[in-house]
Parts: structure tokens; C-alpha cells; sequence
């Protein structure tokens, strides 16, 4: 899969090439959360995802939640620079290509869906708040020949916004940790289906195999207070509060929970070493030998050579494509390394946290 960005967040211009299994390698600041937030909205931004209560919030509507400072301004974080007028993210896969828009026009964003040739106007997000407007179902748009401006037409196409994917990406999902309790929103309001597709227990006992607890099932009771809370059942029937345990603990036990309820053909994981101990990791790589041969695609973003060494040199197999990114001037250049150059730099004791730059 191709991935070309323009004008989205951190990327003035950059495109990469996706294969099954892909680690992103760099040092802060050079691009990897803005690839995988890239991957997330392109199938659709305003998409309903498996986050918050209720259908669950808007792909977009995450990020914002997880960018939003004091007195956010709402969604011109997608746009470069917060100022540049369009956005773009393409995606090509084989014969399939979607690519999404937004565009300001005015204090608003405009969200485009182009699939197979034809351009879609979903609606519109605030730029100064976190409104968002999107159309029933969707507006067949054109583009101005002059101006290259996007504009809405007036046939509508009967494709709902919050439910369209587009064919070329499939579903995918976003994962960090800072998310992790609005994912356990999502899990609280559909706890029913996760129970009765057997997945609670499942992941309970597959969790257990890993960090050596003794664990049967998932729970969701009151806690002190009344409050609902997820609980991990041990075999002796006690109930330790997901929340209590360790971190790497809770962050697997969700990922596995919503993989498992979604099955989205791509996965993203941000910044995987920074919430998981070695021995975690060990056992995250096996569960993504299983979801590989799935045929789901991953990417992982690390900036720890240890961390992606180990990632790859555990599932060779999937011919993992370790990728060493730097931006500069919004400008994204990439470098596939080979994991025998991963382990020279790592002998040469290069931390791509500060010497990347000069590698690529
Ligand atoms: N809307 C934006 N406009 C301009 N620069 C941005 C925008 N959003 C993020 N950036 C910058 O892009 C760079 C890359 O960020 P990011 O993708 O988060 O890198 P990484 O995840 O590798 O640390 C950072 O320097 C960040 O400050
Ligand atoms: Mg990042």
C-alpha cells in the first residue's frame, strides 16, 4: 500500500510504501504519529471508531481529543502549519486509491472522500470549535478547474458519512495509550456483544499465558461508589480492577479486546516501547504473529532500535520493513534499513533520538 501526504499536520510533502509488517524507527518529531494518524483518518475521518460511549466518536473527533491543549482550537491541527488551505492524505492499494481531504473554507473544514474517481462531500468540521456538520448522506462534489478549490454539488449519493469505509484502506485503528479510557467507553457501552462473542474470556486467559497471572475472565460490575468497572477475574473468583493493574497489562488487555471485536485490516500502534516492559513485548510479538497471518497489516512506531530489533528479528518470517524516518521542513524522508544495519547502529551505539538526521 501506498501512502502520500500533503499538507497534513507535520508533513508538508512525504509518501511511504506499506507492506505487511512495518516499523517506523525515528527520533521524536520526525513523523511517525503523523503516519499513523494519516493511516487512521484515511479511511474515512468522520467515520464512527471504537471509542468513547454510545456509536463511538469520530476518527477526527479522537485526534482532537488527544491534541487538544487549553483553549484548543479545535481542527486546524490537520492542517500543516495550522494555515495551509488544503490537506490531503492518498492511499493506493493495487488497483484501489481513496484519498481524503480537508479544506478550509472559512472558520470551517471541509471533509472530502474521493474513491474510485469520484469526489464526495461528507460535511464540515470547526476550525475554532469542536463542532462538527457532516450531510445525512453524502454530496457528489467537483473542483473548480480554476481555482483547484473542492466544492459541494448539489446530487447527493445515499452513502452515509459515519458509516462509509473506504474499499482501498479497509478499517483501520489507532493506538495509543493516552486513548486507552476512551477505548474502555467504547468496551462498557457494547460489553453485551464483547461477552457474548466470547472475547472476554478469551483475552482474559491469553492474557494470563503473558504476564503469568492467573486470570479467566473479564468483568464489568459496580465498583465502591456504584460506578461500572472492568475487572479481571481471577480462577480463585476474585476481582482486580483492570485500572490496577500494571500498565503494559491494561494495554494489551484493551488491544487485544478491541482487535479481537473489530478485526480492522490495519493496525497502529504509537510509540510501542514506551508502554511495554521486555517481557510484555515478548509476548505482544507472538499475539502479532497470530493477527499477521490474519492478514492484517501493522505498523508499529518505535523510537528505540532495541525495540524495533526485536519486533522484527522475533517475526521474520512476515519480512518485516523496518523504516527509519526524518522530517525536515515538513519535508518526510525515509531510509529502509535491513536488521543487520539496525544492529550496527545499535553496536555503534547511535540513538536515533538525537543522530537520525544524519543517517538518511
Ligand atoms: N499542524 C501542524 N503543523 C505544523 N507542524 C506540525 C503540525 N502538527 C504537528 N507538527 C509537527 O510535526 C512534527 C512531527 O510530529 P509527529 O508526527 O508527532 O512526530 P513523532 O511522532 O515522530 O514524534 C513535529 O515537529 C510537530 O511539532
Ligand atoms: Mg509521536
Amino acid at each position: 500500500m501506498r501512502l502520500q501526504i500533503s499538507n497534513f499536520r507535520g508533513i508538508r510533502k512525504g509518501s511511504l510504501e506499506l507492506e505487511r509488517l512495518n516499523i517506523l524507527i525515528g527520533s521524536n518529531n520526525s513523523g511517525k504519529t503523523t503516519i499513523l494518524e494519516a493511516l487512521f483518518l484515511a479511511p474515512n475521518p468522520i467515520r464512527y471508531v471504537a471509542y468513547g460511549s454510545g456509536y463511538g466518536y469520530s476518527a477526527v473527533s479522537v485526534l482532537s481529543y488527544l491534541h487538544s491543549t487549553l483553549g484548543s482550537e479545535a481542527y486546524v491541527f490537520l492542517l500543516h502549519n495550522y494555515t495551509e488551505k488544503l490537506a490531503g492524505i492518498a492511499c493506493t492499494d493495487l488497483s484501489k486509491e481513496v484519498k481524503v481531504w480537508f479544506q478550509r473554507g472559512g472558520n470551517r473544514i471541509e471533509v472530502y472522500v474521493e474513491e474510485n474517481n469520484e469526489l464526495l462531500y461528507f460535511g464540515y468540521l470547526g476550525s475554532s470549535n469542536k463542532s462538527e456538520s457532516i450531510l445525512g448522506s453524502a454530496l457528489l462534489g467537483q473542483r473548480d478547474s480554476e481555482s483547484g478549490r473542492l466544492m459541494p454539488g448539489s446530487r447527493t449519493r445515499p452513502i452515509n458519512p459515519r458509516y462509509f469505509i473506504s474499499e482501498a484502506t479497509g478499517e483501520s485503528f489507532y493506538f495509543h495509550p493516552l486513548l486507552m479510557k476512551l477505548i474502555w467507553g467504547y468496551l462498557k457501552d457494547h460489553w453485551v456483544e464483547f461477552r457474548s462473542k466470547g472475547l472476554t474470556s478469551r483475552v482474559a486467559k491469553r492474557i494470563s499465558e503473558g504476564v503469568a497471572g492467573d486470570y479467566d475472565d473479564l468483568l464489568l460490575e459496580p465498583f465502591i461508589g456504584g460506578t461500572q468497572t472492568i475487572y479481571v477475574r481471577t480462577k480463585d473468583a476474585r476481582g482486580i480492577r483492570l485500572g490496577d493493574l500494571g500498565s503494559g497489562v491494561q494495554v494489551l488487555t484493551t488491544l487485544m479486546l478491541i482487535y479481537e471485536f473489530l478485526k480492522p485490516r490495519m493496525l497502529l500502534i504509537d510509540d510501542i516501547e514506551s508502554h511495554m516492559n521486555p517481557m510484555l513485548l515478548t509476548h505482544v510479538v507472538s499475539w502479532f504473529a497470530e493477527i499477521l497471518k490474519n492478514d492484517t497489516m501493522l505498523v508499529v512506531s518505535t523510537h528505540s532500535l532495541e525495540a524495533a530489533k526485536f519486533i522484527a528479528g522475533a517475526l521474520e518470517e512476515f519480512e518485516p520493513q523496518i523504516v527509519l524516518l526524518s522530517l525536515r521542513e515538513g519535508k518526510l524522508r525515509s531510509r529502509n534499513l535491513s536488521l543487520d544495519e539496525v544492529e550496527e547502529l545499535e553496536k555503534a551505539g547511535i540513538d536515533v533520538r538525537v543522530g537520525e538526521g544524519i543517517l538518511i
